[in-house]
């Protein structure tokens, strides 16, 4: 009685045959239940230039879109986890325990940090009911901005975020200084999906779900279901994070327009005017809306349909409905005008490349393994699949030659977008992840700065990473 059940699927990656074995998780829905763990995350800000802190990978009831839901993965309890701010050339101690039932390590998506020993290394294994101490040193330079953290285990990536696994680590710095941002009202998206009433699936159609990258049906924002959000100032000012697996979020705000100030790597040199926003599997975007140009009845903002490959292929048929999943509600007051600063924070353009090198993303039979996803005709392994030099300049052409979309994501250093088949990009900024669609060619230019090391680049549709979409990167000390 008030006790229902629902069929929840986990994955577990038999590492040496690449095998895949299902396993079947029920979770409990109950009402009335004792109390469950509060919705909304904890934020945790530096002082002193140090910030130091308990994160706990473990099982919690939790209410999800608004309904208590059983044994989902959170970080200290909460989805999703902890918000972190610091500044550059903070000290970050993270004492780290795993209390899930499969090993789990943490990553630092965007972020400048050494690949090596404990700090942003995705090599870990930290297993069930192990700790571990992560002592992570900002870099002075670190542009300020919008970034995360999630679990990095290749094999176990795409599940533990879909079972809630994800946190914002937010640098403050220079684009917070400018007056007209210090004064808006700031907002957090953190945008996951999950799934919820799904009928148990029998293992082919499952298999077909994990090619085309996992999505949910329920979409929710800071672990809330369509919630509403007052309006309280004359300049709003939206952070936006997609933590979801697979799916894209095609945002648009009923009839208005977006003013994006930022991206995946911090702000843009200036503001560019948007009438809807895409964001793949990892990106950030930073958007200011004028509120005086509201309506006075609550706005949708919309998820809108996005194929994410071709006709018939897998994947297509994830997003193709229409839905709000969030709505702004103006307070009753009136909102003044404001000016949007034309001018951000400069952008450096980077300088001309030493080498250029090509990555062909697509999906194949390889034997002994079936379908998997590749990189230059290879599936990931541990050994270095690309080797570069410290302190070089690389162009990265990405080609995709498959039937599916792959937003393509590099570790430690972040790039600038080049062209895209050839065009060359208008708005020159810093991203860390980059949309290449069917058929497209992406050049980035990126630089290899400050740490040597190993460390990965990866299709962020995690279900392809986790099936074989990434690559080793080694950077070699400068010669
Ligand atoms: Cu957000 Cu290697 O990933
Ligand atoms: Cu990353
Ligand atoms: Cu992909």
């Amino acid at each position: 009685m008030g006790i229902k059940r629902r069929e929840f699927l986990g994955l577990t990656a038999l590492g040496a045959t690449g095998a895949l074995l299902w396993q079947g998780r029920n979770l409990l829905r109950s009402r009335n239940s004792s109390p469950l763990a509060a919705p909304i995350p904890e934020i945790y800000r530096s002082e002193g230039g140090s910030l130091e802190i308990n994160l706990e990978a473990r099982y919690e009831d939790v209410i999800l879109g608004g309904e208590p839901t059983r044994n989902m993965m959170t970080y200290n309890g909460q989805i999703p986890g902890p918000r972190l701010e610091v500044q550059p050339g903070d000290r970050l101690i993270i004492h780290f325990k795993n209390s899930l039932d499969q090993p789990t390590n943490l990553h630092f998506h965007g972020l400048h940090l050494s690949p090596e020993g404990n700090q942003d290394n995705v090599f870990l294994h930290i297993e069930p009911g192990e700790t571990f101490h992560y002592e992570l040193e900002i870099h002075p330079q670190q542009r300020a901005g919008t970034y995360w953290y999630h679990p990095h285990h290749h094999g176990f990536v795409a599940e533990q975020l879909f079972q809630g696994l994800a946190g914002l680590i937010v640098v403050r710095g220079d684009l917070d200084e400018l007056p007209e941002i210090r004064a808006a009202q700031e907002e957090f998206f953190v945008l996951q999906d999950f799934n919820r009433d799904r009928p148990p699936q029998g293992m082919m159609d499952s298999h077909m779900n994990l090619m085309a990258g996992r999505e949910g049906n329920l979409i929710t924002v800071n672990g809330l279901f369509h919630p509403e959000i007052a309006v309280t100032k004359d300049l709003l000012r939206l952070r936006l994070l997609n933590a979801s697996p697979s799916r894209f979020y095609r945002l648009q705000l009923y009839g208005q327009k977006l003013m994006q100030i930022a991206g995946d790597g911090g702000a843009f040199s200036q503001p560019l005017e948007r009438d809807e926003l895409l964001l793949t599997p990892g990106q950030r975007a930073e958007v200011l809306i004028k509120t005086q140009d509201l309506p006075k009845t609550p706005i949708h903002l919309l998820n809108l349909p996005y194929q994410r490959a071709q006709m018939g292929m897998m994947g297509q048929q994830y997003n193709n409905a229409t839905v709000a999943i969030a709505d702004f509600t103006p307070s009753a007051q009136t909102f003044a005008p404001v000016q949007i600063p034309a001018q951000l924070i400069p952008v450096e353009s980077l300088p001309e490349p030493s080498r250029t090198r090509r990555f062909t993303l697509n999906h194949g039979m390889v034997p002994g393994q079936g379908m998997a996803f590749l990189i230059n005709g290879e599936a990931y392994r541990d050994q270095p699949q690309t080797t570069v030099r410290l302190n070089d300049v690389e162009d990265w052409e990405i080609v995709n030659t498959g039937t599916m979309d792959h937003p393509f994501h590099v570790h430690v250093n972040g790039f600038q977008v080049v062209s895209r088949n050839g065009v060359p990009e208008e708005n020159i900024a810093w991203a860390d992840t980059v949309l290449v669609r069917v058929g497209e060619t992406v050049k980035i230019r990126i630089a290899f700065r400050d740490f040597s090391g190993k460390t990965v680049y990866h299709c962020h549709i995690l279900d392809h990473e986790d099936l074989g979409m990434m690559g080793q990167l080694e950077i070699l000390p400068a010669s």
